[in-house]
């Protein structure tokens, strides 16, 4: 399997690790944050695992057992089931977080909107299309060099920027991540005040105090703080989260038989002269036998072209570049520009947009732009004069930036990586992904 990534720096930072290695960089840590920094030790906090992963259980916090700590975690993430449809939560009243994250829909929405409606009148545009909130267990905290010891074996690669929530990995916790929107002028608009407010009269208000002791309600951070460590503690449910339920689950563990067209597309998935989907999107279990995330984490540029639905855009001098901003604010080097986090594949026949514009809204059209973008690129970006505009949503100073591995190495003239049928079997794999597959009733 190829490796993204830029070789030169990939060795550099080989040598950098090799005479660090009396300092501790022994390629295996997730990166920038010391571990102490990564896990503050919250009282009934879920603490994230420094090694990989955003949060798991801790064994020991704040002087509680381990038994005390799961109960605690049990309590707050009831509360946080009931938080995360609770729209008195938000500014409007009108908004849960189910309303963008919706349960039904892999937790992304149930309309077709490239980007959802939010803020106090629910007029107001966000910025990027809703991710899933599934399988982020497995998403590493944000890293500028990310190794990896189980994917090809070889911890001196570099893979690159890697891993963080959100399209640009600019949060390590969900808890943080939560504070986004809440506060979001164009998705919930609250406040933590009118949250607190919000929680005082809430049904669970009871629950709450017990959960967290009865002073959490004598000042209103205090009151949100709890209240986005139980959205985290809800976001951690594995049966809700990570059932692993899928018909290429079942494959995988010899319990169900893939159809020809979903083998077929699967070998094109995985081949590194065709799709090479699988460099980015991985569809192998782990080294150590866990099963495969179907995203590598990467923060990638692949030029996705403009979505003129989105009003920003109608200002020719904006660009959401991810990495660089302007969302996110501390990463301003032109090298981070068009980068976005490789989403995962799992249940990505739920969702109506695709990409973090959410400029496609079939899967067909995905794959189509995959196997076309460089053999026919007039079917994807604008052609002003007779001459395609390739890559409009990338101002052409960060081009360098855009990953040109299979399948993103052909050049007008050459075969499309994919043929109309071969695009139909992928479509078949990628169906194999969606979670809740029974075995057909005999
Ligand atoms: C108005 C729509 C909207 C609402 C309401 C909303 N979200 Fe989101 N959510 C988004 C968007 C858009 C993103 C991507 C943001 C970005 O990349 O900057 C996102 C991203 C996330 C992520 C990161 C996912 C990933 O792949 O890294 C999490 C976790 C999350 N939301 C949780 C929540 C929680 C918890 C709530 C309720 C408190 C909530 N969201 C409410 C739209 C929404
Ligand atoms: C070099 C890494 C890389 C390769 C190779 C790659 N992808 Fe992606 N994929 C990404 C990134 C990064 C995104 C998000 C891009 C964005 O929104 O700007 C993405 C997004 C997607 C999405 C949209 C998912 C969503 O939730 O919006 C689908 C579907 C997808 N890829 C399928 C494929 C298939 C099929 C292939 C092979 C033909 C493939 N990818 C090859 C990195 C890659």
């Amino acid at each position: 399997m190829t490796v993204r990534g830029d070789a030169r720096k990939a060795m550099g930072l080989a040598a950098l690790c090799a005479a660090l290695v009396l300092m501790g960089c022994d390629g295996r840590s997730d990166g920038v944050l010391p571990a102490a920094q990564a896990a503050p030790a919250s009282a009934a906090g879920v603490a994230p695992d420094p090694q990989h992963g955003l949060a798991q259980p801790p064994t020991q916090v704040g002087g509680q057992s381990r038994a005390e700590v799961f109960e605690a975690v049990r309590h707050m993430t009831a509360l946080g089931k009931q938080m995360f449809v609770d729209p008195s939560l938000s500014g409007s009243g009108k908004l849960s977080c189910a309303s963008c994250h919706s349960p039904g829909n892999a937790f992304t929405p149930a309309n077709a909107l490239s980007v959802q409606l939010g803020g106090g009148d629910l007029h107001r545009q966000g910025l990027r299309a809703v991710p899933t909130l599934m399988y982020l267990r497995s998403v590493p905290q944000f890293t500028l060099h990310y190794h990896d010891s189980d994917d090809d074996g070889d911890e001196s690669v570099d893979a690159g920027p890697t891993g963080g929530l959100t399209w640009d990995g600019r949060v390590n916790r969900a808890s943080d991540q939560a504070r986004i929107p809440i506060l979001s002028s164009f998705e919930m608009g609250s406040t933590p005040g009118k949250v607190a407010a919000a929680v005082r009269a809430a049904p669970y208000a009871d629950e709450f105090r017990k959960t967290f002791g009865s002073a959490v309600f004598d000042n209103d951070d205090a009151t949100f703080k709890a209240v986005l460590q139980s959205l985290e503690a809800f976001e951690q449910t594995p049966q809700v989260f990570e059932p692993y339920t899928s018909k290429y689950d079942a494959w995988l563990d010899g319990k169900a038989k893939l159809t020809d067209a979903e083998l077929h597309g699967l070998q094109l998935f995985n081949d590194e002269t065709k799709g090479n989907c699988a460099s980015c999107h991985i569809s192998q279990p782990t080294k150590t036998g866990a099963p495969p995330q179907f995203s590598d984490f990467g923060l990638i540029a692949i030029g996705v072209p403009r979505n003129h639905a989105i009003a920003a855009n109608r200002d020719p001098k904006f660009f959401d570049l991810g990495v660089c901003g302007p969302e996110r604010t501390d990463r301003k080097e032109d090298e981070y520009c068009g980068l976005f986090r490789t989403p995962t594949l799992r249940n990505v026949a739920l969702k109506k947009s695709f990409f973090h514009n959410g400029i496609y809204h079939s899967l067909d059209d995905v794959l189509r732009f995959y196997a076309r973008r460089d053999t026919n690129p007039s079917e994807f970006y604008p052609v002003v004069g007779g001459k395609v505009r390739k890559f409009d949503d990338l101002p052409r100073r960060y081009w360098a930036n855009l990953n040109t591995d299979p399948p993103f190495d052909r050049k007008p003239g050459d075969a499309p990586v994919f043929s109309d049928a071969e695009i139909k079997d992928v479509l078949a794999f990628l169906n194999t992904l969606t979670d809740g597959w029974q075995p057909a009733a005999h």
